[in-house]
């Protein structure tokens, strides 16, 4: 890192849905900064160059690879990660669904399979299964071979358009 990337910046980023100010090295990634800053360990860093998807988190609405994006670019943003996802219940179905089809076996890929999973389900309707492995190209899984895991986000795209929720 060059001595540029290593100034501080102060950042304001709504985590999870609490406010989060730190002074941040000006080349630190967003994914970095939830997991060794704020301390969220979800979401994964694994290839740190946007090829694997297992760093995804949310950042205003749009799932976003956290190894490409810089905290300092996400201030002001809000931003969710598996861990809040969870604990407000907003993918509570999504993650019975992937236990229920088998969807995870290492679970490395999981959280951000599920980050990328819900962006894809709250735009509503029930996405072809084509849909659904288009929206998940990005999110490598090594051990599921997919089929389970395009199997639970189906089921639950077609429960939630059956309750009539997105
Ligand atoms: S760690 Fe970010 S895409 Fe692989
Ligand atoms: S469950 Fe192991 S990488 Fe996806």
């Amino acid at each position: 890192m060059t001595e540029m990337f290593r100034d501080k910046i102060d950042v304001e980023i709504t985590v999870n849905g609490e406010p989060v100010e730190a002074r941040v090295p000006a080349g630190q990634h967003l994914i970095d900064f939830l997991r060794q800053t704020v301390g969220l360990t979800g979401a994964h860093a694994s290839c740190e160059h946007g090829v694997c998807g297992a760093c995804t988190v949310e950042v205003d609405g749009a799932s976003v690879r956290g190894c490409l994006m810089l905290a300092a670019q996400a201030d002001g943003a809000e931003v969710w990660t598996v861990e809040g996802l969870t604990e407000r219940g907003r993918i509570a179905d999504l993650q019975a669904a992937f236990i229920a089809h088998n969807a995870l076996q290492c679970g490395f890929c999981t959280p951000g399979m599920l980050v990328a999973c819900d962006e894809l389900l709250r735009r509503g309707g029930t996405p072809s299964r084509a849909e659904i492995r288009e929206h998940l190209s990005g999110n490598y899984c090594r051990c599921t071979g997919y089929e389970a895991i395009v199997d639970a986000v189906e089921t639950v795209a077609k429960a939630r358009a059956g309750k009539g929720a997105a």
